[in-house]
């Protein structure tokens, strides 16, 4: 396929330029268009992605395997329980192996660190599947989506009301890069990370995106075009569930908050706690997009796949 993507990592949306984001996004929309007429897209015949799983996931689970499958290829799917990632053996002694056997590791962790040694020691890419420090495959899915709704990133607002966690740090980092702009309202201590805002605003400088930070939820959503909000709790978090409610009070996204931007998109990267972060009614109502994105999810990441190990 001729892609300067081939072989690389995605363990970070700063692993792309924006042109490599919009060559994913242009490639997704096609096999989406082929795959809508059932026109067969083998590009990764013969190859094969190893799936590792520390934490639960049905998303992406599903996407990468399904993905693998319409584009020939095909998948190991591996919990932790199965393979003891740095318990039974270490991360790098994982990594070499599984470089000799497959062409691609896709993997879901708690620690970004966990990935980062992954990608070191492996002499295959790797991609994140998400992890404590961010989710790359869920903010090309995001982007496909509102470029889908909005034809253009440009001149778009994305209000990201909640935690400053994962999907908020690739969102920030990718979004920026496209010319989005966003604004993110989060209770105070729950802010995104230091060092990724100051990446996310040193693009903006280039792109002309704006990033507004808030702990005021209707400022943020006031006049934006989309409304983004994700789990309170995040994986990996349970212990801190009791505590978060309390702080997050305020933040959920309901009618009312909804009301301060009346045209807006809904967004949720899933799972949902419902009744926490969004509520029944707004997570079902027609402003939701949510099902779009997470069947994008599929079309993404087969452009993706197709782009680090087709060739
Ligand atoms: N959005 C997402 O990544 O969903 P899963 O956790 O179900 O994979
Ligand atoms: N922030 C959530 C995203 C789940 C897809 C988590 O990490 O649990």
């Amino acid at each position: 396929m001729g892609s300067g993507l081939r072989g690389r990592d995605l363990l970070s949306m700063e692993d792309l330029s924006r042109e490599e984001i919009l060559e994913i996004l242009d490639l997704a929309s096609q096999l989406k268009r082929e795959q809508r007429v059932r026109r067969p897209h083998r590009l990764l015949r013969g190859r094969t992605l190893a799936l590792i799983f520390e934490k639960p996931s049905l998303r992406t689970r599903v996407t990468l395997e399904v993905a693998m499958r319409q584009l020939g290829g095909d998948v190991v799917s591996l919990t932790q329980q199965d393979i003891g990632l740095g318990v039974r053996e270490s991360v790098a002694d994982v990594a070499r192996n599984l470089s000799r056997w497959v062409d691609g590791i896709a993997a879901r962790v708690f620690s970004h660190r966990t990935l980062e040694d992954l990608a070191r020691a492996a002499e295959v890419a790797v991609i994140n599947a998400l992890s404590d420090r961010e989710h790359p495959c869920q903010t090309l899915a995001d982007l496909l989506t509102i470029r889908e709704k909005f034809g253009t990133f440009q001149g778009t607002v994305v209000a990201w009301v909640g935690d400053g966690n994962n999907v908020c740090h690739s969102l920030l980092l990718g979004g920026v890069k496209v010319g989005l702009s966003l604004r993110v309202a989060t209770p105070e201590g729950y802010e995104p990370d230091r060092t990724i805002l100051e990446a996310a605003r040193n693009y903006g400088e280039r792109t002309g995106a704006r990033i507004l930070l808030t702990h005021r939820p209707e400022e943020a959503v006031r006049g934006a075009q989309v409304v983004y909000t994700d789990v309170w709790t995040s994986m990996g978090q349970e212990a801190e569930r009791e505590k978060r409610r309390r702080a997050f009070a305020g933040f959920q996204v309901n009618e009312a908050l909804l009301a301060h931007s009346p045209e807006a998109l809904v967004m949720h990267c899933l799972p949902a706690h419902r009744g926490e972060e969004i509520t029944d009614a707004v997570l079902d109502g027609p402003r939701s997009v949510v099902l779009d994105q997470a069947e994008n999810r599929l079309h993404v990441q087969k452009a993706l796949l197709a782009l680090v190990l087709g060739g």
